[in-house]
């Protein structure tokens, strides 16, 4: 029988409440909070994530195996690293000029090893970013589906790897591990598998071809 799973999502935008309809049925108790009152998400939660709670984040994250974010960049700051600590944390988070406006810091390398600096005491796992959130719930299909497609993961830390590696797995991808939060420089806006909606192979050869045409 499967680990049942606890989940917070911070964030309640476009992916966030995707993720969590993605866990609910996957078996997870999931958690979802804003910024805010979760009174002001409680309507909403009901009828487009039934099942999830609406829960202030601090509430939400202490109750959590696996905390997702998936809050704008830009406003990663406002999280409390003395909350996340000894949680394994998904950085769905994407560095997007358009919208988070020109973050210096966010300009060159790797945004997840930012984040991470950040939440020096989480084990942060760089996942569930690279794929658009329609398709991330049009495209999830059960294991062994022959139209399944991959979801690439990186991090420093194996335990929380393996465990991101099975959440992407139950929300219906074929988890593709790439090494290191370094690695996940793939992943993001710019990458070979951005925006992509890949099978495993595909997947693997994007990033191959990408690594051979940088080398
Ligand atoms: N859209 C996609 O298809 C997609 C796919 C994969 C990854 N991503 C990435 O996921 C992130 C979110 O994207 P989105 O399109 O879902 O954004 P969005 O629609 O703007 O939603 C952002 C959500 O985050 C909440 N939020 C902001 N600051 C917060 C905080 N400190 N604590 C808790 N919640 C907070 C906002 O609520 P309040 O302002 O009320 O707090 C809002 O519910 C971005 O980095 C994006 O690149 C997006």
């Amino acid at each position: 029988m499967q680990n049942e799973g606890r989940l917070a999502v911070l964030g309640a935008g476009h992916v966030g409440p995707v993720i969590a309809r993605l866990a609910l049925r996957a078996g997870y108790r999931v958690a979802i909070a804003t910024s805010g009152d979760p009174e002001d998400i409680a309507l909403i939660t009901e009828l487009v994530i039934p099942g999830a709670q609406p829960r202030w984040a601090s509430d939400a994250i202490a109750d959590a195996d696996i905390v997702v974010l998936a809050i704008p960049l830009h406003r990663y700051g406002e999280l409390d690293p003395g909350l996340l600590t000894g949680k394994i944390v998904v950085d769905a988070m994407n560095y997007w000029p358009a919208s988070d406006g020109v973050l210096s810091a966010f300009e060159d390398g790797g945004s997840s090893e930012i984040v991470a600096r950040r939440l020096a005491g989480s084990a942060v796992v760089k996942a569930l970013n690279h794929i658009g959130y329609h398709e991330l719930e049009d495209r999830a299909r059960p294991a062994g589906a022959p139209d399944r497609r991959a979801s690439g993961l990186a991090g420093d830390d194996p335990a929380a790897v393996a465990a991101v590696a099975e959440l992407t797995d139950r929300l219906g991808f074929d988890p593709v591990r790439l090494g290191g939060l370094r690695a996940g420089r793939v992943l993001q806006p710019g990458g070979p598998v951005f925006g992509q909606v890949l099978t495993e192979p595909e997947f693997e050869r994007a990033v191959y071809e990408d690594a051979r045409s940088l080398s």
